[in-house]
């Protein structure tokens, strides 16, 4: 069974990828990018979203959920 706390009205947004980690983030190495690394948003929370602005930890701990950005890695 999976359980999201809800508090304050939020409700999570991850009902059941990855709910053993703390954290659900994956990163991908690509070969050309402007930037060595780029974060986007997967908890739709973020302020600069596409862009993660680490919004997520505030969203994790209000509703138990474990959401955390796609990492793009420069090669
Ligand atoms: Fe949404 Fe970081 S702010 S994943």
């Amino acid at each position: 069974a999976v359980v999201v706390r809800a508090e304050a009205g939020q409700a999570g947004i991850n009902p059941d990828i990855r709910k053993t980690e703390a954290k659900v983030v994956d990163s991908v190495v690509v070969t050309e990018l402007s930037k060595p690394l780029t974060a986007y948003c997967r908890c739709w929370r973020s302020g600069t979203f596409p862009l993660c602005d680490g919004t997520h930890a505030k969203h994790n701990k209000a509703t138990g959920d474990n959401v955390g950005p796609l990492l793009l890695k420069k090669q």
